[in-house]
């Protein structure tokens, strides 16, 4: 990479670029590689580090900070968040600069714990905590669940320098080191969001409200290009993706059906939920996109499943779609399943347990019917729509 980059007076981002990068965690794909952000503050009297870098990455992150200081001079290291991508440095980190104090959330030291097996000076911060550095003060906004329970924000009072960890981070590796200095990376943005952020809606809002009374001069996240200009841009898109959609008590039924008969089930079920002021969606997940079904799955009081069993299995589409419920942030937790399948009938019972692994409520035991559904069914499918509905419109 890279080299160090003054970003404001006194204030060098020192983080290391990964434009290589294809896979994120094993989990993301990033089209345009990421950075991990570190920045060094220095005040009169003390110098911050704020973050580290992956641990594969820790020499050049040495080097970036040897081109302002000699890094004895560290007298903190702020984590704001202990995952490895940020805090994989610090077991090193801690060696080089032995002076170095820690500081971090409780929950970020507790995981810290797990991720260094040897001691280190270490100082626990809390909401609306600060920390002078000479002429210069860090504070310190609890934003737990962004994404880690740990997360803290860190601002140079004053200032309005916003070091806000994962949120409002692009995995994006451009040339430079500013937003303004790179093509549309917009996309990549929300992306990430989507990935990272979006299963914890509620805290991003309380996290978001936070900041309000803070007037920004630079947000700095931990991935990707920081904001000199129009500050507050990624922090009302991150309001704005988050707030929940207005509207009345709404149920989605997801389904495959490969023959007609978990179809003909979801008709019965989507009937007997229809009760007044009840608004069902009927949801064919193949002829759905995934954001489709993930936006469904946020807005609705209840989700039912229907799926049929294939080699004693629910199918991989379906299954595709439960493992999204961990993605998202679920408005309700009220749930049901059916299913058609031809000899074993195994996929009910799982989906069950996938529901009640997510602490769905079941009001209705799931039906399920080898073939095509008798009118007996029918009606239990019926049966089960309306306690689902019921359950809904008693919140
Ligand atoms: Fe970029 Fe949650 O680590």
């Amino acid at each position: 990479m890279s080299g160090a980059v003054e970003i404001a007076k006194g204030i060098h981002l020192v983080g290391v670029k990964d434009p290589g990068l294809t896979l994120f965690d094993d989990l993301f794909p990033t089209a345009f590689g990421t950075t991990y952000n570190a920045f060094l503050v220095r005040g009169a009297t003390h110098t911050a580090l704020i973050d580290t870098v992956k641990g594969k990455r820790f020499e050049e992150l040495m080097d970036n900070i040897r081109s302002v200081i000699d890094p004895s001079q560290i007298d903190y290291i702020v984590v704001n968040h202990s995952e490895p991508d940020h805090s994989g440095s610090l077991a090193k980190l801690v060696k080089a600069c032995p002076q170095a104090t820690v500081v971090s959330s409780q929950a970020a030291r507790t995981f810290l714990g797990n991720q260094i097996h040897a001691p280190f000076e270490s100082k626990i911060v809390k909401d609306q905590d600060t920390l002078d550095l000479g002429g210069r003060t860090l504070r310190f906004i609890a934003a737990p669940f962004l994404h880690w329970p740990d997360t803290m924000f860190t601002v140079v009072e004053g200032e309005g320098v916003l070091f806000s960890c994962d949120a409002f981070g692009s995995h994006y590796a451009g040339e430079g080191a500013f937003a303004d200095e790179m093509p549309d990376f917009s996309g990549e943005t929300r992306f990430y969001y989507d990935c990272i952020m979006r299963p914890f809606k509620d805290r991003i809002l309380q996290a978001v409200e936070k900041l309000d009374g803070i007037e920004l001069t630079l947000v700095c996240p931990s991935h990707g290009p920081v904001y000199r200009k129009e500050v507050r841009k990624p922090i009302e898109l991150y309001r704005k993706w988050s707030v929940p959609k207005a509207g009345g008590k709404r149920i989605a039924i997801f389904y495959l059906s490969p023959h007609g008969n978990t179809e003909s089930m979801a008709e019965a079920v989507a009937r007997g939920a229809s009760l007044p002021g009840v608004v069902v969606t009927q949801c064919h997940i193949n002829h759905a996109s995934v954001a489709d079904i993930r936006d469904l799955m946020e807005e609705s009081d209840a989700l039912i499943f229907g799926t049929p069993t294939i080699n004693r299995d629910i199918p991989k589409p379906m299954w595709d779609v439960l493992a999204y419920l961990s993605t998202v942030s679920l408005k309700g937790n009220i749930g049901g399943i059916f299913g058609s399948y031809g000899w074993s009938g195994e996929a009910c019972r799982m989906a069950e347990d996938r529901l009640k692994g997510m602490n769905f409520k079941l009001p209705h035991p799931f039906v399920r019917t080898p073939f095509m559904p008798k009118p007996e069914v029918m009606a239990e499918c019926e049966a089960l729509g309306r306690a689902i509905a019921e359950e809904v419109l008693k919140k």
